[in-house]
């Protein structure tokens, strides 16, 4: 049988990304750009926040027209939207064929199979514990950084997030299994791999904790550089730093989402630490691994934050002085607790937007001081491709996650070369290499 076009569009987290890579190698498929060639239409998508969501019902709609001119084109959901609303998606959406919540994809050729077969429309959020890890993702050639999921769902009850509504309860997957995945992606070329998991450092599986694995990841060969996301902070253990200290392939750059700088706000987010907490956490990584960098998430206006709480979140950008951070307006999801909260509670709209607003210039500030500080240093950079923008230049990162432009021939993609950082700009800095 020809292998089957599929147009495939990804929302949301790198989780996503990594699912939409193994549905593709679950149909076997052939990837193609333009939905009007396919055989398979599948949107992946994300229920973090609102907007996101509805992004998914848009961008579904758009396909209702293929299916009208080609009824055997067949068009599926997958991800956290299919997980959240299941059937009643398909009551929605006449031209929709499937339905798939993002821990059944190594039931999808089945599903696919039954749906050419006996035309039915199919709707699969259960999954098998033992199939959870089955599919191994398609691998681009020519790629030289990927993904290896170590963990799926969260066991963490952050009072504000739709997660574990939506992916389950925390599964750790096996070491073994985690390194033949990795070492088979560096047998094709990959050169970086970042571990994900939604609680990526609370991995632990037959006694071995996430220390052990990043350390067993270290005796890979070949494999240049190892990353991990997300970190839950109170999940940070002497094991972990101690790994991060003794194996020089892992990169020194944390995502630790702290999400408010107000105790009180903490406490209702159930984030299980204090302001107070997570300062010396940082400061700990900091004095211990050389040159260290931390990016961070952020949630502004979450039921009863006052003016004083969100000042005390705008200080905490001043005290740690985050490499990165992406900052949201609180969303209430279906099912979380939070969502509970009604009425004098609920920061206002405009109120949440300047306070955004506010966050995201001062920390647009710093990371412009913070990538300026770096002119003159000699970094190492992993070259990842082709720069966008001048085809006479690579991009890359270097080890503290900074994306890094330059001049040099395409030759150098997938090897780790000295760059000299001779400009800080916003997103990224710009360099020259080093002979
Ligand atoms: N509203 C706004 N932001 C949210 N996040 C998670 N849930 C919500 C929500 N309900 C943010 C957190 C998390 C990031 C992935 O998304 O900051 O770390």
């Amino acid at each position: 049988m020809p292998k089957k076009n599929l147009y495939i569009e990804t929302y949301g987290c790198q989780m996503n990304e990594y699912d939409s890579d193994r549905i593709t190698a679950a149909l076997d498929a052939v990837v193609t750009d333009d939905p009007k060639r396919a055989d398979v239409i599948i949107v992946n998508t994300c229920a973090i926040r609102d907007k996101a969501d509805q992004k998914a019902f848009s961008s579904l709609g758009k396909y209702k027209h293929i299916k009208a001119k080609n009824p055997d084109v067949i068009v599926g959901v997958a991800g956290c939207v299919a997980q959240l609303y299941g059937d009643s998606m398909l009551k929605r959406m006449p031209h929709l064929d499937f339905v798939l919540g993002p821990r059944a994809i190594p039931k999808l050729p089945e599903i696919i199979s039954d749906i050419e077969r006996k035309k039915i429309r199919t709707v699969e959020t259960s999954y098998d514990i033992e199939e959870l890890f089955d599919v191994e993702p398609y691998h681009k050639a020519g790629e030289v950084t990927g993904f290896v999921s170590v963990q799926q769902g969260c066991n963490k009850r952050c009072t504000y997030c739709i997660v574990p509504y939506v992916r389950g309860d925390e599964v750790n997957r096996a070491l073994e299994d985690i390194i033949t995945e990795t070492e088979n992606l560096v047998n094709k070329g990959v050169r970086e791999i970042t571990f994900i998991g939604q609680t990526v450092n609370s991995w632990k599986q037959k006694g071995y904790k996430f220390g052990d694995l990043l350390r067993a990841a270290g005796d890979i060969e070949d494999l240049e550089r190892i990353r991990f996301t997300t970190s839950y902070p109170r999940d940070i253990t002497k094991r972990m730093i101690d790994a991060m200290k003794d194996v020089p392939q892992i990169c020194p750059h944390i995502h630790l989402p702290v999400q408010s700088g107000s105790n009180d706000v903490l406490s209702k987010m159930n984030r299980t630490y204090s302001r107070e907490w997570f300062v010396d956490t940082v400061n700990r990584l900091r004095d211990e691994i050389a040159d260290f960098a931390i990016s961070t998430d952020i949630i502004v206006g979450f039921p009863g934050e006052t003016d004083k709480d969100f000042e005390e979140t705008m200080t905490l950008l001043e005290e740690i002085r985050f490499e990165s951070a992406f900052s949201f307006i609180y969303s209430p999801r279906p099912g979380t607790p939070a969502a509970e909260i009604s009425g004098d509670e609920c920061v206002e709209k405009e109120v949440a937007s300047t306070r955004l607003a506010q966050l995201q210039q001062r920390q647009s500030d710093i990371t412009f001081e913070n990538n300026n500080n770096r002119v003159g240093t000699i970094e190492e950079v992993l070259v990842e491709g082709p720069s966008k923008k001048n085809e006479n230049f690579v991009t890359g990162r270097t080890t503290q996650n900074r994306i890094t432009n330059f001049m040099g021939p395409q030759a150098l993609i997938g090897s780790v070369v000295k760059v000299k950082i001779t400009e800080g700009l916003q997103n990224s800095i710009r360099g020259e290499l080093v002979v």
